[in-house]
């Protein structure tokens, strides 16, 4: 759908060529392009994906996968952000700040492919090539039809085409990047979202997973609990009713130590991008939280003030610094009697 009344256009299927001829004679230059467009190319029960989620079960339980379908996922998640990108590069280059986000998922992590080769060549990053991403994509798919996935042993068994064509989608992500060192070009797992992929399960709406793919601004300025992948961190801070400064603390103390020792992401319970940013801010709304209990007679609150043009942003956002302390000065002059213990964004009020 391309519809010349909004400065975006949803490119499906085939019209890649005639979406750029599209946004060429409407827009004359392209300056996002989210790559979207995925399928799980499986079919999973609800409830086992919520167990295999909430890391309750070690493997997803799902129905059989079929060569048919593992082909498919592969040319839409990988060779579809591919032709894409391909398909819109001369009007991206008309841009003042080209900016590509493509949309992978947890599940391209490389902790999700064995040991093995394709493993070793997509972590390459000094060496990668799309010649070889392609390689192993092929490889994968001959061992996938003569059902030797298992007896490799370098391939997921389970999922299998999602987390290979995702793994190549990131390392394709650090080509490009690499490749176009003027252009913003990352890749981004949104969260788990109820959508039509996850049969409507999750841990955030559409909304809260789209605006995740608004780019890291919202991450980084928000860092709301959303932000920290389930696990016992988050759990705790989100226990409103029996968090303590002691309990924070602490939290602090294991995630720094996790830091030190390199296993932020394999603890799998904390943010593996912005990671002391977002867990900081998380601890200081807990605090908020915490203070506005032990002080009634205090207005206490916590704020987001928006995606502001500052050092910290290198001067991209939404506001001007005016704009961003409009909301800060507003909320510190609220009458008395207003209420405490809330998160705002902006003048909004958001969940913590
Ligand atoms: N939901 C989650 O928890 C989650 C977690 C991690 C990553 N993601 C990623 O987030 C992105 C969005 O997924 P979602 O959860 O919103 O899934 P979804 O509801 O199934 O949406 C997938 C979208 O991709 C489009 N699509 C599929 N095949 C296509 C093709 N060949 N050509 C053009 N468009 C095609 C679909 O269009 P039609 O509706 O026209 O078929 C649909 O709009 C995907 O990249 C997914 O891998 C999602």
């Amino acid at each position: 759908m391309a519809d010349a009344t909004k400065r975006y256009a949803v490119v499906t299927g085939a019209n890649k060529a005639n979406v750029a001829n599209f946004i060429k004679t409407h827009f004359g230059k392209l300056d996002i392009l989210i790559n979207n467009a995925a399928i799980s190319g499986i079919d999973v029960d609800p409830d086992a994906l919520v167990a295999w989620v909430n890391k309750k079960v070690d493997r997803i339980e799902i129905s059989p996968q079929n060569f048919e379908a593992a082909e498919t996922t592969v040319k839409t998640n990988y060779y579809g952000a591919k032709e894409t990108f391909e398909a819109l590069i001369n009007l991206l280059h008309l841009s003042d700040s080209p900016k590509i986000v493509n949309v992978s998922a947890n599940m391209g992590g490389l902790k999700y492919l064995p040991n093995g080769w394709p493993k070793e060549v997509l972590n390459d990053v000094e060496n990668i090539t799309e010649e070889k991403i392609e390689d192993i994509l092929n490889q994968f798919l001959k061992d996938f039809k003569e059902g030797s996935l298992e007896i490799k042993g370098c391939w997921p068994i389970s999922a299998s085409a999602y987390i290979v064509s995702k793994a190549a989608l990131n390392a394709l992500t650090r080509i490009l990047a690499k490749k176009y060192p003027s252009f913003c070009i990352n890749a981004l797992h949104p969260g788990f979202v109820k959508t039509d992929m996850t049969k409507n399960v999750g841990d955030l709406t559409t909304d809260e997973g789209a605006n995740g793919a608004n780019v890291d601004s919202d991450a980084l300025a928000a860092a709301g609990i959303v932000y920290l992948p389930n696990g016992w961190p988050k759990e705790v801070l989100n226990d409103v009713e029996n968090i303590t400064e002691a309990k924070i603390k602490d939290i602090l103390i294991q995630f720094l130590k996790d830091f030190k020792e390199g296993s932020l992401e394999i603890k799998g319970c904390w943010p593996i991008s912005a990671s002391a940013y977002i867990v900081s801010k998380a601890a200081l709304n807990a605090l908020t939280r915490i203070l506005t209990k032990k002080y009634p007679s205090f207005c206490t609150n916590a704020l987001h003030p928006g995606f502001v043009k500052t050092d910290m942003t290198k001067n991209v956002g939404d506001l001007t610094p005016d704009e961003g302390a409009e909301s800060v000065v507003k909320l510190a002059l609220l009458p008395n009697d207003s209420p405490s213990g809330l998160f705002f964004f902006g003048e909004k009020e958001i969940s913590f």
